[in-house]
């Protein structure tokens, strides 16, 4: 008689044979080759719980001088509950997601008043922190405290995704939760910080995305399924996103006796209370912009177009022409920033980096 198994279950118990030997192989890997990084060496929880969030959509390379600045300046969680919102914004200014640095602070508060100014080490204390996520929290649990749970995130999906070979939807909540409790299973319980960073750190240098791991120099590749499958750069699968809104804008530098005006973003939304250089809905021509200026009771002196640029938000593109106008009078529901003001109080997104060299700001 022959015996069938299910293939379900074949697949499991490969999957979790696989797993198994991942952690043995990705440490020493980690102890060889990885990166030394100013958050990684000497693992505090402020600098830990700072870098992560940093980290959370931005490069590494792009996050360091940013992570030395900020703890130059602000060196301790007191200091952090404590500073005026303008330097955080300034601290962060060319990041993006500003949110996450409003986040930060409010759990900074909280930190100072429910835990002693000492972050706690529990994971679920920490998620329950503004801006800290399951990711977040396994993160800095593991890293900062040694506590041996999970950090899973896009990086660790993809490798996770390709090792087993699994074609699940990495979007979906249900994946994260199901890779989340495979690697429970295998957390070496004393390296847990290590084996989390070794898993993001082969994402982000050999088992990289848009379909380009570099399985030739993997230390997993003996036991990756998607390699021996040869389906590797097809995985991880990820449901299509929603398409971006497109927002059209014609944005205007004007310019009057050495300031340029600027105004401030709504308090809520998108760049929610950020300087923005002021700007018409759609593209306007020549005609229609001075018309509009000479509506608010403006003297245009001269004014000629500048090029077009984009930038990609999340869920929204700014697709944006420009004009520089000189004015004889500062329009009053302006705020006219001089170059001081414009370097060192005020925080201009990057959505408007295009418009940097003509402001007489570095890109
Ligand atoms: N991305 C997020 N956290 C990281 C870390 N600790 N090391 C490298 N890349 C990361
Ligand atoms: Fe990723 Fe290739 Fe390594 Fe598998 S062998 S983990 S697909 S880089």
């Amino acid at each position: 008689m022959q015996c069938y198994d299910s293939g379900i279950l074949t697949q499991e118990v490969t999957k979790k044979e696989v797993l198994k030997k991942m952690p043995a192989l990705l440490l020493q890997w980690y102890d060889n080759t990885r990166r030394i990084l100013p958050w990684r060496e000497d693992p505090q929880p402020y600098a830990v719980w700072l870098s992560e969030i940093m980290l959370q959509q931005t490069r590494v390379e792009t996050v360091k001088p940013y992570f030395a600045r900020f703890l130059e300046v602000l060196p301790t969680i007191e200091a952090l509950a404590n500073a005026p919102e303008e330097l955080l914004l300034k601290l962060w200014e060319g990041l993006g997601y500003y949110s996450r640095v409003r986040n930060l602070q409010k759990a900074a508060r909280v930190v100072m008043e429910e835990y002693g100014g000492k972050l706690p080490g529990n994971p679920a204390l920490l998620e329950k922190l503004p801006g800290i996520g399951s990711y977040t929290a396994g993160a800095i649990a593991s890293i900062a405290f040694g506590v041996p749970v999970p950090a899973v995130d896009g990086n660790v999906l993809r490798v996770i995704s390709r090792v087993t070979a699994s074609r699940e939807d990495i979007t979906a909540p249900q994946c994260k939760k199901g890779m989340e409790k495979q690697i429970r299973e295998i957390l070496p319980k004393n390296r847990a910080g290590d084996f989390n960073q070794s898993l993001m750190e082969l994402g982000a240098m050999v088992c990289l995305g848009n379909g380009e791991p570099k399985c030739l120099c993997c230390p997993l590749q003996s036991i990756c399924e998607g390699f021996a499958q040869g389906i590797a750069g097809e995985l991880p699968v990820k449901a299509p996103k929603k398409p971006r809104r497109i927002e059209e804008k014609t944005v205007l530098l004007l310019h009057c006796s050495d300031t340029f005006a600027l105004r401030q973003r709504p308090k809520k939304g998108l760049l929610a209370g950020l300087w923005e250089l002021p700007s018409l809905e759609g593209f306007c021509g020549r005609e229609e912009v001075e018309k509009w200026l000479e509506q608010q009771g403006a003297e245009v002196l001269s004014l000629r177009p500048l090029a077009g640029s984009k930038h990609i938000f999340t869920h929204v593109e700014w697709h944006m022409q420009g004009f520089f106008a000189e004015l004889a009078e500062p329009l009053p529901e302006f705020f006219w920033a001089d170059r001081r003001a414009l370097e060192q109080q005020c925080t201009l997104p990057s959505a408007f980096k295009a418009y940097f060299n003509e402001l007489g700001l570095k890109k």
